[in-house]
Formats: C-alpha cells, sequence, structure tokens
C-alpha cells in the first residue's frame, strides 16, 4: 500500500504487483507520469463507456461548477429535475420514481431498503457469485465468502441461490420475501449472463408472492452490453433498478429507480446530502445525451462481435469459456488471470479481472476502432502464449 492510501489498498491487488501511476486520459487512452500511453480496456472499472474525461461532460461540470457546485434537496434544482427526465425518458414508462445516490453500493442500498418498506417483508433473496457493493447491506447480498467474512455479522435475511436456477429461485421466493435482486450479466462474478428462461422465472417468482424485483444493472447499465439497459434484451422489466458507474459520465453518481405504485407503499426516509447535487446531474444529463447522440449500445454490439469472433477460436487449452454481452467480455482460461494482465500491461493495454482465472474486458464503448483491434489482438496472444 502506497503511504495514505485507503483502508484495504488498491481493489484489486494482483498479488502486489506495482501498477502504473496514471496522471491524464482521453477516450480509451491514459497515460502514466512517464507519458507511456495505455489502453484502457477496463474503462477504469466499467465507469468510463464514454471514455476518460469525455469533452461534453467535462464542459457540463465547468459549467455548472462556475454556476452552482451544491444544494440540498430540499430545495427545487433545475439541473436535478432535467437529469431524472432525461433518465426517465429513457426507460419503460412504468418507471416514475429516482433515489439519486453517489455509488453503485448505495443505489442497493436504497433498494433494499425501499422494498423493506414498501412490502413489509423482511426477506431478500440475491444470487451466488452476485456482487452488488461493500457497505452491510449490499455487502449482505454479495455472495463471496472473503469480501463478508471479516466483517460479519452481516444483516439478516439475507439468502443467496444458484445463478441461473430457476427451479432454486421459485423456492426461496416467497410471501416473506421483500426483494428478489439479481444482476442480468453478472460482473464481478466472472461475466455470467442471465437465460431469458431466468429471468421471466424471476419475474413470475416476484409477481407470485408479491416479492419486488430488482435489477442491479451497476455495470451493465448506460450501453454496456449492446442495449441501453442490459434488461431491454429479455423485455423483463424490473420494478427497482439501479444504476451508478458510466450514468454520469465519470463524476460519482448512483440512482435507484422505481414505480410510482412503489413509492406510494414506501413509508419512514431515505436520504442523501450529496445525492442529487448539480455538479453530478449535470454531468449525467451530459453523458445521456452523449451516450444517444453516439449511439454507443449499438457501437457495444457490433465492436463486442469483432471480439467474440476473435475470442471463440482461441486454444480450448488455453480458454475455457469465452461469455459476455456486447462489450463486457470474460475469458475464463484455465489458470491464474494475473500473469495474464501483467502481459497485456506490458505491452500497453489494460485489462482486469473477474476472480483469480477470469479476464474480464470492459473497455469505453467509444474506444477507437484501431485500438480495439489491437486490443484484441493483445489479449488473444497474451493468452495464447503468455
Ligand atoms: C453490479 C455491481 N453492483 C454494485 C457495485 C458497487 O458499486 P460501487 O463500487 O460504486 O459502490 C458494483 C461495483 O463494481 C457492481 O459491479
Amino acid at each position: 500500500m502506497n503511504a495514505g492510501e485507503t483502508v484495504g489498498g488498491p481493489e484489486f491487488g494482483e498479488g502486489g504487483r506495482p501498477r502504473p501511476t496514471i496522471v491524464r486520459g482521453e477516450g480509451a487512452s491514459l497515460w502514466d507520469a512517464e507519458g507511456r500511453r495505455y489502453v484502457d480496456l477496463g474503462a477504469t472499472h466499467g465507469v468510463g463507456n464514454l471514455g476518460a474525461s469525455p469533452p461534453p461532460v467535462v464542459r457540463a461540470i465547468q459549467e455548472q461548477a462556475a454556476r452552482l457546485i451544491h444544494l440540498g434537496s430540499g430545495y427545487a434544482s433545475p439541473v436535478r429535475t432535467e437529469f431524472l427526465q432525461k433518465l426517465l425518458g429513457l426507460l419503460p414508462p412504468s418507471f416514475g420514481r429516482v433515489f439519486l445516490s453517489n455509488s453503485g453500493t448505495e443505489s442497493i442500498e436504497a433498494a433494499i431498503k425501499i422494498a423493506r418498506s414498501a412490502t413489509g417483508r423482511p426477506k431478500i433473496v440475491a444470487a451466488m457469485r452476485g456482487f452488488h457493493g461493500r457497505t452491510l447491506g449490499a455487502l449482505s447480498a454479495t455472495w463471496r465468502r472473503e469480501l463478508r467474512e471479516p466483517f460479519e455479522p452481516l444483516v439478516p435475511e439475507f439468502a443467496h441461490v444458484p445463478f441461473n436456477d430457476a427451479g432454486a429461485l421459485e423456492k426461496a421466493v416467497d410471501d416473506r420475501t421483500a426483494l428478489l435482486l439479481l444482476e442480468p450479466v453478472q460482473g464481478e462474478g466472472g461475466v455470467h449472463v442471465a437465460d431469458e428462461a431466468y429471468l421471466r422465472a424471476a419475474r413470475a417468482a416476484a409477481d407470485r408472492s408479491g416479492a419486488l424485483l430488482g435489477f442491479d444493472e451497476v455495470q451493465t447499465g448506460l450501453g454496456r452490453t449492446g442495449r441501453l439497459f442490459a434488461f431491454e434484451r429479455w423485455g423483463v422489466v424490473p420494478d427497482l433498478l439501479a444504476l451508478s458507474k458510466s450514468l454520469a459520465g465519470g463524476m460519482p453518481v448512483g440512482a435507484t429507480v422505481t414505480t410510482a405504485e412503489v413509492e406510494s407503499r414506501f413509508r419512514g426516509s431515505h436520504h442523501s446530502t450529496f445525492g442529487g447535487n448539480p455538479l453530478a446531474c449535470a454531468a449525467g444529463i451530459a453523458a445521456l445525451d452523449f451516450v444517444v447522440r453516439e449511439h454507443l449500445p449499438e457501437r457495444a454490439e457490433r465492436l463486442g462481435r469483432l471480439a467474440f469472433d476473435r475470442f471463440r477460436s482461441l486454444p480450448p487449452e488455453r480458454v475455457r469459456e469465452v461469455r459476455g454481452l456486447g462489450m463486457m467480455i470474460g475469458l475464463e482460461l484455465r489458470e491464474k488471470v494475473a500473469p495474464v494482465l501483467a502481459s497485456l500491461e506490458a505491452r500497453g493495454f489494460l485489462a482486469i479481472p473477474a476472480g483469480s482465472t477470469v479476464l474480464r474486458l470492459l473497455p469505453p464503448l467509444v474506444i477507437d476502432e484501431a485500438d480495439w483491434a489491437r486490443g484484441i489482438e493483445a489479449v488473444a496472444e497474451a493468452v495464447a502464449h503468455g
């Protein structure tokens, strides 16, 4: 850990390997302190769908900062209203309410609290291998034992069922269940895509039992999977939707979207001092406009296909499986991923793991096509030859 670094150190230490010091970014390029350029195939952990410092977002932040940096949620704010209307305008009409916060984990905390309060029930059903964040409620829904154990006891009444197992889910969701919480594509857990039948079973189980269905689209949202929201691919609409990461083009933001009907049953209060602040909302407006104007979901679908075509021809003695959707891609290796990441970094490409054997690619959706083609080849070579 560097002097002054936060408790726990970097998110993925990869065995303590020293990481480059990054000082500047543009599009999919990041530069280190010595001026070396890297192509970022991880979009700084899925935040940079629009690239690093996207110019329209930078302009919006600068203009808003000069006008008003902070405003408490007790005051009406035109920039917040515009952001919320823009976001809701991109979602199915059943959604009508948004709670704004500052991170993915907070968007999940809000979903848990809304579901418990609106249903008057205690139980949360989540999936094995799922990742929902690290504050205590979200961590209770997260699966990985090593993330949970040091902080136990966690919040009671959380159950985990195998992902993509409709039978197990139907058994677990009962009349004590407030929320069934799923990622349509599990990210941190290894890039596992939900089956359509599984998501339909999830919707049916929630409807049958009176539980709410929540989708965590913190990582899959805003074009990443080749649709603006991953659930659009299957047409299974949740009652609660958690968004964050690229929603404001790199500014911290979290959003928990729900219906007016769910909100009408909510009792109690939930609040965040910085949630919905003008800077994040101005950035969010610019980011949503950018995603729509540049057709980033379609671009993710098209460029992602190039990678799947190439990776599916990799030697099966090196790659167990290639999974994903759009530009959310996981290569399950037959060995540890850390040396492959180090080899990619030496070639000037930054990628991220998902567990110890999955190489995960979440490139900025704006990545230059030549950089993407070179990145795909670099990954293929690093995987095949080390
Ligand atoms: C699916 C999912 N949910 C929640 C989170 C937590 O987000 P944050 O780190 O912003 O709290 C993440 C972070 O990677 C995530 O991938």
